[in-house]
């Protein structure tokens, strides 16, 4: 059992260390905040000085775990790597998400695998359907064992110190405001009373249900799904709303479907291979960097303490401490001291000489940038990318044969008509939808211009299919598009591809400007290295979050 909540100086053990508490407390902060806390916000939440919090603050902005925007303190996709370690060690979501995302389609409900963390649980999986009804959770979201359904199967293997910590923290939090996550606005009293009770009956009967203990409406049913050692390694849930199902309907028309689904899960644990001891993620970004690049402000013992993290992953789900410092290239002894630390806050398991990530590495970050859109990933960037060039930049995605814009940072009007989010042009003519066509398999290309008619918009518009075919191939092989004066005249613009993890082009990003004000060669020579820059850190961010959760595209 990992203890409880403590980012706090006060109760570390001598060995902690102290700007890694702090660091850990601010990460924790902004997560339970949503994501986003005012400077001042964050020095009255911790109670560190105002020097301390920019201290912190600038290391991990330093470590792109963090963006500094006006007053504000935002968390940034790159913070997900830690929440990544985590899940990649465990495997869970790897070897049993596609199984639960099938078992949503197949019962067209959400569908979530959640662990046990302290007396609560963390959702590490969800197959989420869209529905406006009832709250929807998030991986890495936190709810107290007793208002869950799989808090009534985990605490049944709860002993009796476990079960003397959940009755403090239910003295302590009733209503459960410890929990972000949860809705309040209900209490939990109800759900507390008759827990043991409940837990009894649910470990006798093998599954658990949660009527209404979340929200009104909101129903669930949960079963375990068990490691090879019989102990629980995560429990399966379906959730539905009382507007489809009871609570009694629930469980005679899902459970046989649901431990079907659990049972397949069970041997997909166990016949798994071994994973092969992996290669660690190679050392942090800013290990490279000299003292001065740094800067006297830059916090070593707290990146080196959440870089520690980083050397778990997969096949390297239990380290001993050896193999930690090798991986960070940090010395056993500070690899220790950032273990003892990490430990402390409970983010890290001791079992004999070996140490393991626990779900709570998830409290850093991962919910609210976990459910996140392309767009959403994009707009820092485009606005860096703005800024720089000092043009117009914005991000479209391809609809039928149109592209249709998800995002815009506008410098100025040269167009002359209006360009917001939702707009849409045909492809052919755009810098953006070439980029996006060249990017299609070829049957699928060909399938999209079937239907197009290839009208002049301008004087210039290309309106062969040949010659366009023939651009489109120049686009895929030369990686930009460059459109001048098709779509409009005055109007010249350039655009590159945004790839996923897979390799597929998903959006693209383009700068349109006045073609008075830069000639092609201008183009290609000041803005494409700045597009392209811009392009991979849109990539970077994108990449990391995808790792586990779906990334839509607005
Ligand atoms: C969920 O996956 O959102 C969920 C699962 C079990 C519950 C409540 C919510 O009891």
């Amino acid at each position: 059992m990992p203890p409880t909540n403590h980012d706090t100086t006060a109760d570390a053990p001598p060995e902690a260390v102290t700007p890694l508490l702090r660091g850990l407390g601010v990460l924790r902060r902004l997560t339970d905040a949503g994501g986003r806390l005012t400077v001042g916000e964050l020095e009255r939440a911790t109670g560190l000085a105002r020097s301390t919090v920019d201290r912190v603050t600038g290391t991990l902005a330093r470590m792109g775990y963090v963006r500094v925007e006006g007053r504000d303190i935002v968390l940034a996709p790159q913070l997900l790597e830690l929440g990544n370690a985590y899940l990649a060690s465990v495997r869970l979501p790897e070897l049993l998400g596609g199984r639960a995302d099938a078992l949503a389609d197949e019962l067209d409900e959400s569908v979530s695998l959640a662990v046990a963390d302290g007396d609560g649980i963390r959702f590490v999986h969800q197959a989420t359907r869209r529905r406006a009804m009832s709250v929807s959770f998030r991986i890495g979201d936190l709810l107290p064992a007793e208002r869950t359904a799989p808090g009534v199967l985990f605490a049944a293997e709860w002993d009796e110190a476990e079960w003397e910590r959940w009755r403090e923290r239910r003295t302590a939090d009733p209503a459960g405001l410890g929990f972000p996550a949860l809705p309040q606005g209900r209490s939990g009293a109800a759900a507390g009373g008759d827990f043991a009770e409940r837990v009894a009956e649910a470990d006798e009967a093998g599954f658990a249900v949660d009527d209404q203990l979340v929200e009104p409406g909101l129903v669930a049913l949960a079963v375990p799904v068990r490691a090879a050692d019989g102990r629980i390694a995560c429990v399966l849930s379906t959730v539905s709303h009382t507007s489809r199902h009871d609570a009694g309907s629930l469980h005679t028309t899902l459970l046989p479907r649901l431990r079907a689904a659990a049972d397949a899960m069970e041997r997909a644990l166990r016949d798994a291979p071994e994973p092969e001891p992996g290669a660690p993620s190679g050392l942090a970004a800013w290990t490279g960097a000299s003292k001065q690049e740094l800067g006297r402000e830059f916090v070593e013992s707290l990146a080196r303490g959440l870089t520690v993290i980083t050397a778990f992953g997969a096949g390297r789900a239990a380290l001993p401490l050896t193999a930690v410092a090798e991986a960070t290239g940090l010395a056993r002894a500070t690899a220790r001291r950032a273990l003892i630390t990490l430990e402390h806050v409970g983010c890290v398991a001791v079992d004999g000489r070996e140490f393991r990530l626990t779900p709570r590495v998830l409290s850093l970050g991962f919910a609210p940038l976990s459910r996140t859109t392309l767009t959403r990933i994009a707009q820092p960037h485009l606005a860096g990318l703005a800024e720089r060039v000092r043009e117009s930049t914005s991000l479209a995605v391809l609809v039928g044969d149109e592209v249709q814009y998800t995002g815009r940072v506008e410098t100025s009007r040269i167009m002359n008509v209006h360009i917001t989010v939702g707009t849409r042009f045909p492809a052919y003519a755009t810098s953006m939808g070439r980029v996006l066509l060249a990017g299609l398999p070829a049957a699928d290309r060909a399938a999209r211009l079937a239907g197009s008619e290839l009208r002049a918009l301008t004087p210039h518009t290309v309106t062969a299919r040949a010659e366009l075919d023939a651009l489109l191939d120049r686009v895929a092989h030369d990686g930009y598009a460059l459109v001048d004066e098709e779509l409009e005249e005055g109007l010249r613009s350039i655009a590159m591809p945004v790839r996923d993890r897979a390799g597929r082009v998903v959006a693209a990003v383009n700068v349109a400007l006045h073609a008075a004000r830069r000639s092609r060669e201008e183009c290609v020579r000041e803005v494409l290295p700045e597009l392209t820059a811009a392009i991979a850190g849109i990539e970077a961010d994108l990449h990391v979050t995808e790792r586990f959760a779906r990334v839509p595209a607005y």
